[in-house]
């Protein structure tokens, strides 16, 4: 492993080389992951205020599969865009993989998250002009800048072998079926080595078969020791998590299961 980071007090991460896609540098063990502490997030002000999530606190342990479910509007999205990196909260703190990034800037942010997360959409957002193969190796060239062009290339393929996509890289969106696309959205999420993968309803725009491979792809990462939070209407998937966090009004109801 050619890496190293160091956190300072002020949340800012320091990378200074990243050659391989070993996981970006652990927090110490037994602590969390993600650590969300009364995340709130409003748009607007007064009487036009829209609240996403209001005082939402949450610890999500290294290698834990933890499901967010909730009825339409209950801010689940909100609360995955917060920890992964794509929005900011309004107020609270959160800390994920031992970096605090709920008030880093956001092109700062953008590369954390490049190197920390790995994102599943639930309508896939593959680039259409870009082949499966390179989809897969833009994650690498925005995250890991000075990953070479074969290195690149050798992680993607296997990526791609790894959901079962080995024959297709050289095939452009519109011509793979929706769960294809979404193999590859996972393939994308996995190849930079993230230790967290966020998913806002990955198997949402999925028949049932094809929900059940995605997922089974994500809980492969889970099983590997990816920290994986994924959202999803559907409580048999839900049943597989670790827990099961509910959310209702924007507030985290209950939160389900969970080893002690
Ligand atoms: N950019 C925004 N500006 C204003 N309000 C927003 C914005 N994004 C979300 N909201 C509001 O925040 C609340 C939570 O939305 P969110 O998308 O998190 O819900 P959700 O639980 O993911 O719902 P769904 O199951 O339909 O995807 C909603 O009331 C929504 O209208
Ligand atoms: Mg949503």
């Amino acid at each position: 492993m050619v890496r190293s980071a160091v956190d300072r007090d002020d949340g800012v991460m320091n990378t200074t080389s990243v050659l391989t896609a070993t996981p970006a540098p652990m927090a110490p063990t037994g602590t969390a992951l993600v650590a969300a502490r009364d995340l709130t997030r409003i748009w607007g002000k007064g009487d036009a205020a829209q609240v996403g999530v209001a005082d939402a606190s949450l610890d999500v342990r290294r290698g834990e599969l933890v499901a967010i479910v909730g009825p339409s509007g209950a801010g689940k999205s909100t609360l995955a865009a917060l920890i992964a990196g794509i929005d900011r909260p309004t107020s609270g703190s959160l800390v994920v993989n031992g970096t605090r990034i709920d008030r880093m800037k956001i092109d700062r942010l953008a590369a954390w998250r490049g190197e920390n997360v790995g994102i599943v959409f639930q309508d896939f957002h593959l680039l259409p002009t870009l082949t499966a193969i390179e989809n897969v190796e833009l994650a690498i060239e925005l995250a890991q800048r000075s990953t070479g062009r074969r290195e690149r290339r050798r992680r993607s393929i296997e990526a791609l072998d790894a959901v079962g996509l080995g024959g297709y890289a050289r095939r452009l969106p519109a011509q793979m079926s929706g769960g294809e696309q979404q193999r590859v959205g996972v393939a994308r999420a996995m190849v930079t080595g993230a230790p967290l993968i966020v998913a806002d309803e990955p198997t949402g725009a999925l028949d049932r078969a094809n929900g059940d491979a995605v997922h089974a792809l994500l809980l492969d990462q889970a099983r590997r020791g990816t920290t994986v939070v994924f959202i999803t209407h559907d409580l048999d998937l839900a049943g597989t998590a670790d827990r099961v966090v509910h959310m209702l009004d924007g507030r985290i109801d209950t939160i389900e299961g969970g080893r002690s």
